[in-house]
């Protein structure tokens, strides 16, 4: 009897294990298909920065490190960095981005860096996993500083792994979950340079944009589409009393500076790491992201 009973156990965790190998087989399926797919993308005509012009390299530098921030998954030296290591979404890691062994961007031509960095598209026309969207609205005099200063860096030998979805990524990137980027790339031309730089909403709104992401389109917050269980939910940044309603600009200035909110409380990551970058802006585009945040429409804190 309890040997019956155990066999029948047995075949039903038998049973249900197999569906779910089964499942979890089509998942990963998808999910490599997802990651194969070929992508067409527009034809550039931009030149590669000429590499003696120090005005673009320090230009670039600033926007390396603070307004897009990617020294944060590509390392302070640019020689390879985390985007994220759990156990169960998995090992993404930024790439190798200077002229070392190992880098990946020796023989980059600019359509190669506004493929990858502006439509989310790798040199083989296969989809990044890196968050392009973020540079979607990235001008071409952005574009072009970035490159200056990243093939000014110092050399750095290193090999970094490709990127190894965990099983929970794999089944969020096959039902879609994992937004890629490539599949939203824009079509259209991209500007000629950013808004001026001054203390306007509209400066602000191309700075924000990397906020999105995690922050949603609506900047209302909530939880973050693409991040790990151990990440709180975004903050709500719009002027809404469950968001930043009742904040100073100073208030502000200490959360993207020296990462602790209004109340004092230290802020956790990702946002502890965000600030890394924010903390490098300047005044000015400090100034103009708080006018931005201000001039949104109020709303409650995103709840899917
Ligand atoms: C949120 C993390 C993150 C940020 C910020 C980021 N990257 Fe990446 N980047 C990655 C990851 C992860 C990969 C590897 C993706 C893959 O292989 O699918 C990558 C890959 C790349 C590659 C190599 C593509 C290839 O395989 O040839 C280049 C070039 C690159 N990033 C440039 C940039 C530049 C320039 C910026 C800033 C404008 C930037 N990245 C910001 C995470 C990031
Ligand atoms: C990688 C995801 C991510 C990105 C990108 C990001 N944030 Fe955040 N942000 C968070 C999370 C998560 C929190 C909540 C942290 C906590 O509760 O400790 C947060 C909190 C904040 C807070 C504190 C609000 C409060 O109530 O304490 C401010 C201000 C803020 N973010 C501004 C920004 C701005 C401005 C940008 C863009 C330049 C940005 N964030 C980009 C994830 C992100």
């Amino acid at each position: 009897m309890k040997n019956r009973l155990l066999k029948r156990v047995g075949i039903g965790v038998g049973g249900l294990a197999a569906l779910g190998l089964a499942l979890f087989g089509a998942a990963s399926a998808k999910a490599s298909a997802r990651l194969g797919t070929v992508y067409e993308t527009h034809r550039i005509d931009l030149p590669l920065p000429p590499e003696s012009d120090t005005a673009a390299i320090a230009r670039g530098k600033h926007l390396v490190t603070a307004r897009y921030a990617c020294a944060a998954c590509h390392g302070e030296n640019l020689a390879g960095g985390v985007m994220i290591e759990d156990p169960a979404l998995g090992s993404v890691r930024g790439p190798n981005l200077t002229r070392g062994r190992g880098g990946v961007t020796a023989s980059y031509q600019m359509a190669d860096w506004d493929r990858i960095v502006r439509h989310g598209v790798k040199p083989d026309g296969k989809p990044t996993i890196m968050p392009s969207d973020d540079f979607f609205k990235m001008s071409d005099a952005e574009l072009s500083d970035i490159v200056a200063y990243i093939r000014s860096v110092p050399s750095v030998d290193g090999e970094v792994p490709a990127p190894s979805l965990g099983p929970v990524g794999k089944v969020l990137l096959a039902v879609g979950k994992l937004p890629l980027s490539a599949e939203r790339q824009p079509t259209g031309s991209h500007p000629a340079s950013p808004p001026a730089t001054a203390e306007s909403a509209a400066f602000g709104e191309h700075l924000t944009a990397t906020c999105l992401g995690c922050h949603r389109q609506n900047l209302a917050g909530g939880r973050i589409p693409f991040g790990p269980p151990s990440w709180p939910a975004a903050a709500n940044l719009t002027p809404h009393a469950e968001g930043l309603g009742t904040w100073s600009f100073e208030q502000f200035e200490q959360a993207v500076v020296q990462g602790v909110s209004k109340d004092g409380r230290k802020l956790l990551p990702p946002m502890a790491e965000v600030v890394q970058g924010t903390k490098n802006m300047s005044v000015t585009e400090r100034k103009a992201m708080w006018a931005y945040l201000q001039s949104l429409r109020a709303a409650p804190t995103n709840v899917d």
